[in-house]
């Protein structure tokens, strides 16, 4: 994306917990200190729209919910969703064409009802947690990188805004889908940070200079002793690294 972003709104604080007070406290100590949350499946469906609202407190929101189903049912997800004025969501790239136009539409027309924003739609490409052998299960031949590509040009050419994406795709789809197309980036650890259950990291300032937009960072946060001092410490090593431009 063109756009110019602070250090510090380049990150999205994965909110990975059904505790709707225990995400409400953190993200009240984060305000100001990162551009956003991101809130997904588990708090959602333990504590619904309500819940989601508490648990960001007014942050901008990355709801993160990939839907996938047919058209016109992902459209009233989507519809449901824009009243929660998350600043991004998402849905599966695979669910086809039509879904993805019918998402981006819906997002559109409720954002307008409703006077507001209208949120970024991303695309999920191919999940992270499948290999090679997984995808060929499933019917899927070929090197996972060439279906996350195309999926993510089809996620392009059906009105998204961009993708979710890993450290090891940057290069390859800001090639594939130019400055305008919106990568947001998981499995993200700072140097000084345990990597934990993630396998191919990439530090900050490694992803954003690669290409990202922006980095969802959680249990280097979220885990942290003091969660803003550490949130404080990404954004500067970001500035000192100059990405911000
Ligand atoms: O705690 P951690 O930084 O690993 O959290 C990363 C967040 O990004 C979690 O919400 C995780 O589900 C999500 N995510 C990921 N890898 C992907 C897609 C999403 O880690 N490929």
């Amino acid at each position: 994306m063109t756009t110019k972003l602070a250090p510090h709104e380049r990150i999205f604080v994965g909110l990975d917990t059904a505790d709707v007070d225990k995400a409400a406290r953190i993200a009240r100590q984060l305000v100001g200190a990162v551009g956003g949350v991101k809130i997904g499946k588990e708090l959602f469906t333990a504590q619904g729209p309500d819940g989601v609202r508490l648990a960001a407190g007014g942050a901008p929101l990355f709801l993160d919910l990939k839907f996938h189903d047919i058209p016109n049912t992902v459209a009233g997800a989507v519809r449901a969703a824009v009243h929660l004025r998350p600043r991004i969501l998402n849905v599966h790239a695979s669910g086809g064409r039509a879904m993805m136009v019918a998402a981006a539409e819906a997002a559109r027309e409720t954002a307008e009802d409703l006077g507001i924003e209208r949120p970024k739609v991303i695309g999920v490409t191919v999940l992270t947690s499948l290999d090679a052998a997984d995808l060929a299960e499933v019917g899927q031949l070929g090197p996972p990188e060439a279906q996350v590509e195309r999926l993510a040009r089809l996620a392009q050419d059906s009105g998204l805004d961009g993708v979710v994406c890993s450290a090891r795709e940057i290069v390859l789809l800001r090639k594939a889908c130019g400055p305008d197309f919106l990568l947001v980036v998981p499995g993200i650890r700072p140097s000084w940070s345990a990597a934990g259950d993630q396998k191919r990291i990439m530090t900050p300032e490694d992803a954003i200079a690669a290409g990202a937009d922006h980095i969802v960072i959680g249990r280097p946060i979220t885990a942290a002793d003091d969660p803003l001092a550490a949130a404080r410490r990404i954004a500067a090593d970001l500035d000192a690294a100059g990405v911000e431009a």
